[in-house]
């Protein structure tokens, strides 16, 4: 039976995502009612063009362009718009008049979080976001609750499905990043500005907002280490194959413990990988995306799912809108999310990883000695050496693999340095990091 007055929901945005999220809070009106003892009361949907066609039927007296009377109107607002302006100016106005919000912006939550979630607390409302990381998959629930009572070590999550989409048509067809780029193009996979996904900015955004939740500390986006995949070749690919591995772009949030003379901090970091095929993460294939965590009690978790889709962006936004509506409903306190831990964000330069090298040497007598002083010299420790007879294009040159233990990015930059320099290197074809080993 219910009893609670109708919950007024505001709804910004009317495309990809928002035109699903009505179209549910409109069918399945009933069931939801039921589900949080309040009618959920769909009062406006706010566009830019009021005239413009739409994904699925919203009645059109519900369409506005009028963003005032429908925020102050409404007990929880759903932003659904995108982008930094006026999204931004919309969400301070609703938290500041009470209401509760759930927001699908990665962008905006990565670049004004702090001042968002700080609003919040300071009125008491809540700002919910489980669809602005990996789409369907729920990780920010889990992150924000499920593991509150748990550490966490280390998340490692593919959070970008176009990117995931490229890189495993590299790998299983054999074909160019340009010919996979096209593909996922055609497909409608790729941002407007695709630069969002390739250099990796979408990704690193997505970082930023798990380790700040993971670890308790505020991340600025600016101190997300981000590399992108425009520079993976098929030639990386084949060997990465050959290896035993498969080349992923990896979004790595890890707290990092503190050394004799270095204090501990974080690395939230975006770059391509290679992965080992028996790691959860290989597995993950085309756009899908997946969140593996490693916690302290719980050990390691992988969530898995669509990262994007309107209907399935729009479950993330129907679960929180559930959530805000159940506490306006039994009241009390909601979620509080705290950066009391205040870790330091670390650079790059301290971060160990393995890496993989390849080299084009000449074929004579103390070469592989002069490149082994090379790693030796700048304290990098090589587990394995393979030179392919495969590999040998002609006589005079050689190829070699070497795959070394972890390394600094510091120190690994110096050894490539060094070899650049070497008489006996005469090509670098391949630096890339081994994760997940
Ligand atoms: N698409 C996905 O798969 C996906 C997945 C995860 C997260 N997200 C996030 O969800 C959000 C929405 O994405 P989307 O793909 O649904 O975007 P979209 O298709 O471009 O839709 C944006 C909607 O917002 C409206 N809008 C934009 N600027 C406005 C303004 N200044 N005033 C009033 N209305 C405005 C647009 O109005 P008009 O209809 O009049 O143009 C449109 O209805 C983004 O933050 C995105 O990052 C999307």
């Amino acid at each position: 039976m219910i009893e609670y007055r109708p919950l007024k929901i505001a709804l910004l945005g009317a495309g990809v995502v928002g035109s699903q999220v009505a179209k549910l809070l409109l069918e399945n009106k009933e069931e939801l009612a039921a589900r949080v003892g309040a009618e959920l009361e769909l009062i406006g949907v706010l566009v830019r063009d009021k005239n413009a066609a739409r994904l699925s039927n919203i009645p059109s007296e519900l369409i506005t362009t009028e963003a005032d009377a429908l925020i102050l109107g409404a007990d929880i607002v759903i932003e659904v718009m995108g982008g930094i302006e006026p999204a931004r100016t919309y969400i301070l106005q609703a938290l500041n008049s009470g209401s509760d919000v759930i927001t699908a912006n990665k962008a905006l939550l990565a670049t004004n979080g702090v001042e968002l979630f700080d609003t919040a607390e300071q009125v008491g409302a809540q700002l919910y976001f489980e669809a602005a990381v990996a789409g369907a998959i729920p990780i920010i629930r889990p992150l924000r609750e499920s593991l509150a009572g748990d550490k966490i070590k280390r998340i490692m999550g593919i959070v970008n499905g176009s990117t995931n989409y490229i890189l495993d048509r590299m790998d299983s067809t054999g074909c160019t990043l340009e010919s996979a780029i096209a593909e996922a193009t055609k497909l409608g996979y790729l941002e407007a500005d695709p630069t969002l996904d390739l250099e990796g900015f979408d990704a690193a955004q997505k970082a930023a907002i798990l380790a700040s939740l993971a670890f308790h500390t505020e991340v600025p986006l600016e101190k997300v280490y981000r590399e992108g995949i425009t520079k993976v070749t098929s030639e990386q690919m084949a060997a990465a194959k050959r290896d035993g591995y498969v080349i992923k772009l990896l979004a790595i949030c890890e707290k990092i413990d503190a050394t004799e003379t270095e204090e501990e901090g974080i690395s939230v970091r975006v770059y391509p990988a290679m992965v080992p095929l028996e790691h959860p993460l290989a597995s993950v294939r085309g756009a899908f995306n997946a969140v593996f965590v490693e916690a302290e009690a719980a050990g390691s978790l992988m969530f898995y799912g669509s990262g994007a889709g309107g209907l399935q962006t729009a479950s993330a936004v129907m679960g929180d809108l559930v959530s805000a509506a159940k506490r306006h409903v039994a009241g009390g306190p909601g979620l509080a999310d705290s950066v009391h831990a205040d870790l330091e964000v670390l650079p790059i330069s301290r971060i160990k990883t393995r890496y993989q090298i390849t080299l084009e040497v000449t074929d004579a007598p103390g070469v592989l000695a002069t490149v082994a002083n090379a790693f030796a010299k700048h304290d990098v420790s090589i587990e394995t050496v393979e030179q392919s007879a495969k590999m040998i294009e002609a006589e005079s040159t050689a190829w070699l693999e070497i795959g070394t233990h972890e390394a600094t990015d510091k120190d690994l930059a110096a050894v490539v340095e060094e070899l650049r320099n070497s008489s006996a290197v005469e090509q670098i074809t391949s630096v890339i990091r081994v994760e997940g080993v």
